[in-house]
């Protein structure tokens, strides 16, 4: 934690805009405003985000589009390809955008996170999580009727027979792909033999075909150090490729090998057979990467912008050293660390309350925030602050410039 707040603190001063106050006279468009300006095509009001009714949720498109094109040239020269996680921004919109810059598909967590995205145009889905219950398999099932590029995980031979009855029950050959465990016990079927006889049931089994495997190591992507992230995530992946390479041996169909995240982005291309990395965070970025530090900038995780932000209106400021904004936990969440007030050094946010957030001024005792100011907080965690909002708006040299629903938000079952 020591390291992490070292981190953000200069990340703060490197980071370099200042924050900017609107007067508190300043219109505060609601969600429903700004959408039926939208939905008119009346973008042209101009809005500014420091009007905004807050809490509000935006997304730099300039810092958008940045950390896009970076994954997808980076992709490319490693030639590795990416199927981005949409369990972070729930958005099809940018689902299209990373299709749109050559990735090969998009992973879902949730069979109603899948059905969200394949509604709204995308129908390149891995759904990560396995699905055990006979409603979810025969949802899943429902979605492979209807989108042929829907590919489900399984993670044990039960669950692989529960999948191949309900596909030959609906006439289908459904896409699978064994989730194999690196060694952190939460989802998947453990190395070697076990996975290996695990594809060659799904290979035998009627309603099924066999793509590949998946192995996704949630414990690396936050490893502090990028030669400590390197050297362990390489290590921890051996055994995966093994895995793969014995699936290729006994002559299944191995097409795809998906891991890895937006900690290990440059470093999966090194892992032997992998095909494709599900990055997800990258998007957006948070409190929680930029203190793993990258691989130039030891310190900060600095390949990718912080484009998600959440707009903020101080509620109190009749208290010495503090003052109270209107962005607690139902708009931050708990996650930590903390929210981080961009532009702004010398003071800490807190989210911990339901309604109200806190911010404590540290070094600069003066500072004078006035009831109705704004402020503009990094995320702390992407994936669950985005689950908060049913819209993003989308931002411009801070100007509003769409209003983007969040068609997965909530789509948690
Ligand atoms: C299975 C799986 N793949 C990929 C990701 C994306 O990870 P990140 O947001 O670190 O890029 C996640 C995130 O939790 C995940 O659970």
């Amino acid at each position: 934690m020591n390291s992490n707040s070292l981190s953000r603190r200069h990340f703060l001063q490197a980071s370099g805009t200042a924050a900017i106050w609107a007067p508190s006279s300043v219109m505060a468009y609601t969600s429903a405003e700004m959408q039926a300006f939208y939905a008119s095509g009346e973008m042209s009001v101009n809005v500014s985000k420091w009007e905004l009714d807050t809490p509000a949720l935006c997304v730099d498109l300039d810092l958008l589009e940045a950390n896009l094109d970076k994954m997808a040239q980076t992709m490319s020269s490693n030639g590795i390809a990416s199927r981005p996680h949409a369990k972070t921004h729930k958005t099809p919109i940018i689902a299209q955008m990373q299709m749109d810059r050559g990735s090969v598909g998009i992973c879902t967590a949730k069979v109603s996170e899948a059905e969200a995205m394949f509604q709204n145009g995308i129908d390149r889905i891995l759904n990560t999580t396995g699905n055990v219950t006979p409603t979810k398999i025969n949802r899943a099932m429902d979605l492979r009727a209807l989108c042929p590029g829907f590919i489900q995980a399984t993670d044990a031979p039960e669950n692989a027979r529960l999948l191949s009855a309900a596909a030959v029950a609906k006439g289908l050959v459904a896409d699978v792909v064994v989730d194999v465990d690196p060694g952190i016990r939460r989802t998947g079927i453990p190395f070697g033999q076990p996975a290996l006889q695990l594809a060659q049931l799904v290979d035998q089994l009627p309603g099924l075909r066999l793509m590949g495997m998946l192995c996704y190591d949630a414990a690396a992507q936050h490893v502090v150090g990028f030669e400590t992230r390197k050297a362990q995530t390489l290590e921890r992946m051996t055994a995966a490729t093994d895995t793969f390479e014995l699936m290729q041996a006994s002559g299944l169909n191995t097409e795809i090998f998906s891991g890895g995240g937006t900690g290990t982005y440059n470093i999966d291309h090194g892992t032997r057979g992998m095909t494709d990395v599900q990055v997800g965070s990258y998007v957006f970025m948070d409190a929680q990467y930029i203190g793993i530090g990258g691989e130039t900038d030891r310190e900060v995780y600095s390949d990718f912008h912080t484009s998600l932000t959440i707009m903020a209106t101080v509620l109190n400021a009749q208290h010495a050293g503090r003052a109270t904004s209107d962005a607690g936990a139902k708009a931050c969440t708990i996650n930590q660390p903390w929210p981080i007030i961009k532009g702004e050094s010398g003071m800490h946010y807190r989210s911990g309350s339901d309604e109200f957030g806190t911010i404590i001024y540290e070094d600069d005792p003066s500072r004078n925030y006035k009831v109705g100011d704004k402020l503009e907080l990094i995320v702390s965690h992407c994936d669950p602050v985005v689950n908060l909002y049913d819209q993003m708006y989308a931002i411009r040299n801070d100007r509003v410039e769409a209003v983007w629903p969040i068609s997965a938000r909530g789509m948690s079952a």
